[in-house]
């Protein structure tokens, strides 16, 4: 660079001073730490480890990876795991006595039925056969209902993941304007009711496909969580300087320079949306791993419920 060249110095946001990365992974690693030593305490104790079987019908891709994730998990944490797996020729009523099978199993603590299910099967009525006690997804009526009623549940694992990740971060949200994109029964319905109930205290705006002036409310949000499935979906320009930003998409793009030949990206366009930020999580690593913890931790809790142990 020439000595007569005089740059504008770019603002500590630009340079990305002062973003500080929601880190999942590392987050992740020492809850399970602290779910491995429960459990160690009641092996040694002489009781039998928490159990978390999963059912998967079909053969998605997606869908095998998190399930292959879940087991992988639920073993680094020393719980038994058990997988069923079931053609996607399966029919409903075939899912449903599986499910009663799971239901009835002493053995079994929580189970969660791997979505989505393939066309033929009602998703609804399946979801609606697991017994409340053992929905550690969170998904039942009864769990729903008593969510939003601010009762003892189990809370679905990836709004519970975000939850998480800002109190353990100590992100202030009180009085803060939370924007939700994405209003599914999964993630944005849950984290919208979860964040505007006491202890998070934010005001929320839940967004969705028909919401018509999308941006002018991004920009006045303080937080911002994106759950929309749609990749780079949120750009800078839909971004307040030194807003929290929370990334709950996942999507694989073709890389070549990959080894496995694809890269991991989200629901936020990071190149340019993370300088503005106060806080953001990253893809792959923010949220996605506390999703699974949570799991854990909600088996944890059907476990000690079921065995008072
Ligand atoms: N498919 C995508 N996310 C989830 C989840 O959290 N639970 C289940 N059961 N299926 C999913």
């Amino acid at each position: 660079m020439g000595d007569n060249h005089v740059s504008t110095p770019l603002s500590s946001k630009e340079r990305g001073e002062g973003v500080r990365l929601l880190d999942g992974k590392a987050m992740a690693l020492q809850i399970k730490d602290e779910i491995a030593n429960e459990v160690r305490s009641l092996t040694d104790a002489g009781h039998r480890a928490p159990h978390l079987a999963a059912v998967i019908v079909g053969e998605d891709g997606a869908s095998q990876t998190y399930v292959a994730n879940k087991e992988k998990s639920s073993h680094e944490v020393g719980f038994t795991s058990s997988v069923y797996r079931m053609a996607e020729s399966t029919s409903e009523r075939q899912l449903l006595e599986t499910i009663e099978f799971l239901n009835n199993d002493p053995d079994i603590d929580g189970f969660i039925v791997q979505l989505p299910l393939p066309k033929h099967i009602d998703e609804q009525k399946v979801i609606n056969a697991i017994s409340p006690d053992k929905d550690v997804d969170g998904f039942t009526p009864v769990n729903v209902g008593r969510m939003v009623l601010g009762e003892e549940c189990f809370v679905p694992a990836t709004p519970m993941g975000i939850c998480t990740l800002l109190k353990r971060f100590g992100i202030e949200t009180a009085g803060k304007h939370c924007v939700v994109l994405g209003r599914s029964n999964i993630v944005g319905t849950p984290v919208a009711n979860l964040l505007s109930r006491k202890g998070f205290d934010c005001t929320v705006t839940l967004c969705h496909s028909r919401t018509s002036n999308l941006k002018e409310l991004t920009l006045q949000a303080d937080i911002v969580v994106v759950a929309i499935g749609k990749p780079e979906f949120l750009t800078a320009d839909m971004v307040k300087p030194g807003a929290v930003v929370i990334d709950v998409g996942i999507h694989r793009v073709a890389d070549a320079s990959k080894k496995n030949g694809y890269r991991v990206i989200g629901d936020v366009k990071h190149d340019e949306v993370d300088a503005k930020c106060s806080w953001v999580t990253p893809v792959p690593g923010g949220v996605g791993p506390l999703t699974i913890v949570s799991l854990l931790q909600n088996t944890l809790q059907a476990y000690h419920r079921q065995t008072r142990n």
